[in-house]
């Protein structure tokens, strides 16, 4: 899931969240709208040279090309991992309801049996982590590093690499000092729980932001800046064993998300591979250039294929503008 040069495509958007994509660029969503669009971006001719794994959503993962082909075999036929979402959302957490805590435990054991029978051989659960006023509190951070440790250790147990993914969010007005603060804190509360939970370090991938200045603060850390802080954070919480780190893109914009991760593998070596396992940041171009047309599918391959491969660049240091 992590071998040099390869990172993950984040594709398990829940039917609401890629609604909304559809909808922001005039798509109808539909079961077999959505099916095309997916299709389209799991046959990309060449995914497969910097593309490990496809984080799938429940009902993706039962869907098939329109030649009748199951996407998870389609995968499995090029080489790269079929994944899964296993978490059912964020909802407001009970007592701050500002905060949110990730549901899905429950018949998470039979889910996960299921899911392997279906093809999937790693899964996914985010927390989402908020910082404004007065939070996060200690409460949402144990809150849902517990969820997370639950999670992860089920997964193991039931023969899926649980990639581990606490999320905290870059939308306030905060600096990037506090956002590596608050994300340190999380990162301890997670391996805390998940020592306590029996988890096998050597069998998980960390999913993290990086450590960046919030959307709305005046002050934005230059890319170097990102590197840095990011770095520094991940020597001090995150344990060698620990195989790969691939991060989210959260909203950062495809080439400022490429450019902080060239920047960080310029820092290395690394104990752990640094990679890639964005949603917006490889797909946004191509869903503006598919537009919910066939005739656009060539065009958003070879968008997904570009940002794909400056990606693999970025995760080992080699990536310049001028090549994408
Ligand atoms: P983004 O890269 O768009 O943040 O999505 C990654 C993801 O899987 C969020 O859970």
């Amino acid at each position: 899931m992590v071998a040099p040069g390869k990172g993950i495509l984040a594709a398990d958007e829940s039917s609401g969240t890629i609604t909304k994509r559809f909808e922001a660029i005039g798509i109808e969503s539909t079961f077999d709208s959505r099916r095309d669009y997916r299709q389209a971006l799991l046959t990309t001719p060449g995914l497969e040279e910097f593309i490990s794994g496809v984080i799938l959503y429940d009902e993706t993962i039962r869907q098939s090309t329109a030649d009748g082909v199951a996407f998870p075999k389609l995968l499995e036929g090029l080489g790269i991992m079929p994944g899964i979402k296993v978490d059912t959302g964020a909802m407001p957490l009970p007592g701050s309801p500002d905060e949110k805590i990730t549901e899905g435990l429950d018949g998470l054991p039979k889910r996960v049996a299921e899911y392997v029978s279906l093809g999937a051989k790693f899964a996914k659960w985010r927390a989402v982590i908020t910082i404004g006023d007065g939070i996060p509190t200690d409460y949402c951070i144990q809150a849902n590093a517990a969820a997370l440790a639950r999670y992860a250790s089920i997964c193991q147990e039931g023969g899926l690499v649980p990639i581990v993914e606490p999320e905290v969010l870059m939308d306030w007005e905060n600096d990037v000092d506090r956002c590596a603060e608050v994300t340190k804190k999380a990162h301890e509360a997670v391996f805390a729980a998940l020592d306590l939970h029996r988890v096998a370090l050597d069998g998980i991938i960390l999913k993290p932001n990086m450590a960046i200045s919030g959307k709305k603060s005046a002050t934005q850390a230059s890319v170097d800046e990102v590197a840095a802080a990011t770095v520094k954070l991940l020597t001090s919480t995150v344990p060698e064993s620990v195989p790969g780190i691939a991060f989210l893109s959260g909203g950062q914009s495809a080439d400022v998300a490429t450019a902080h991760l060239n920047a960080m593998n310029k820092l290395g070596p690394h104990p752990w591979q640094l990679s890639f396992s964005y949603g917006r940041a490889l797909q946004d171009d191509a869903l503006n250039a598919w537009k919910g047309e066939a005739s656009n599918v060539e065009a958003a391959q070879a968008a997904l294929y570009g940002r794909s491969k400056d990606n693999s660049l970025a995760s080992k240091g080699e990536y310049t503008p001028q090549q994408a």
